[in-house]
């Protein structure tokens, strides 16, 4: 599989052709803190803009805050201070009618795959249509693109105790692409599987990025990130430490 090419984290000057520039940012963080209610502070001076195109790895130790900002950015939590924005909202100030269709812009990658375990591959990635209503004819080819992306199409028809930890993420993976989001959002998606299958994952990630969707991805995986030279975005007890464009993963995580 081929390397997508280098972006700047600006976006416009290394965006691939055709793809527009956005003056926008895709997603950004001001001055967000979140506090936990039992005091626990997650957050603390975020400040983080990631345009439409990036591939962005977010990293740092256990319990420095990038599942809290995931969450943040699905507004899964709200933010204690500070303002969170996805493609020009306001996350926060969106009415609760609105927030679905928000979420269904963003695709969304766990470590434990949440896979439904009585429905096959193709069953669990039509599914995230089916629920909001899409009709079967709009259903059948969004998934058989999703499958073909991530190179599942043989595999439709397993379940999901019939598949390796790889095409279980990859099943994952298609689930999230199926909405045709802005952004892939994935939370340590190479958490539960081994160096090759992590770093076929990792390609794919890229290969979708490729295609024009941003990836943001948190990992401890520090050999990968040190080795594709992206964008690196260092959490450290709340706070970001680093942002650099295809700097070394300094730390042992
Ligand atoms: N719902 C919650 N209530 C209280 N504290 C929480 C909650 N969720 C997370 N925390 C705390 O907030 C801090 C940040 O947690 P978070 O899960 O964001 O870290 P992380 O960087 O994702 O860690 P890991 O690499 O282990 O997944 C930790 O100290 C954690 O204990
Ligand atoms: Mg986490």
């Amino acid at each position: 599989m081929i390397l997508a090419p280098q972006r700047s984290p600006e976006g416009a000057g290394g965006a691939a052709p055709g793809r527009r520039a956005e003056a926008v940012p895709l997603i950004a963080l001001h001055d967000v803190a979140k506090v936990y209610p039992n005091g626990r502070q997650a957050l603390i001076d975020v400040d983080l803009l990631i345009p439409e195109g990036d591939f962005v790895f977010l990293v740092g130790p256990s319990g420095a805050g990038k599942s809290t900002l995931i969450k943040l950015l699905i507004r899964d939590e709200l933010p204690t201070r500070g303002a969170v924005f996805f493609d020009g909202r306001d996350v926060v100030r969106l009415r609760r009618g609105e927030v679905p269709r928000m979420r269904r812009r963003i695709g969304i990658v766990f470590q434990d795959y949440k896979l439904l375990p009585r429905k096959s591959v193709a069953e669990n990635v039509a599914f995230a249509l089916e629920v909001t209503g899409a009709l079967g004819r709009v259903v059948r080819p969004a998934v058989e693109r999703a499958l073909a992306i991530v190179g599942l199409t043989a595999q439709r028809d397993q379940l999901p105790t019939q598949l390796s930890g790889g095409e279980l993420q990859r099943t994952a993976i298609a689930r999230a692409l199926v909405h045709e989001p802005k952004v892939i959002i994935a939370d340590e998606p190479t958490g539960n599987l081994d160096p090759l299958t992590s770093w076929e994952i990792i390609q794919l990630l890229l290969r979708i990025n490729d295609l024009g969707t941003t990836v943001l991805m948190a990992t401890h995986n520090a050999e990968v990130v040190t080795a594709l030279r992206r964008r690196v975005v260092a959490l450290e007890e709340g706070r970001v430490v680093r942002d650099e464009l295809g700097g070394a993963y300094h730390r042992e995580y």
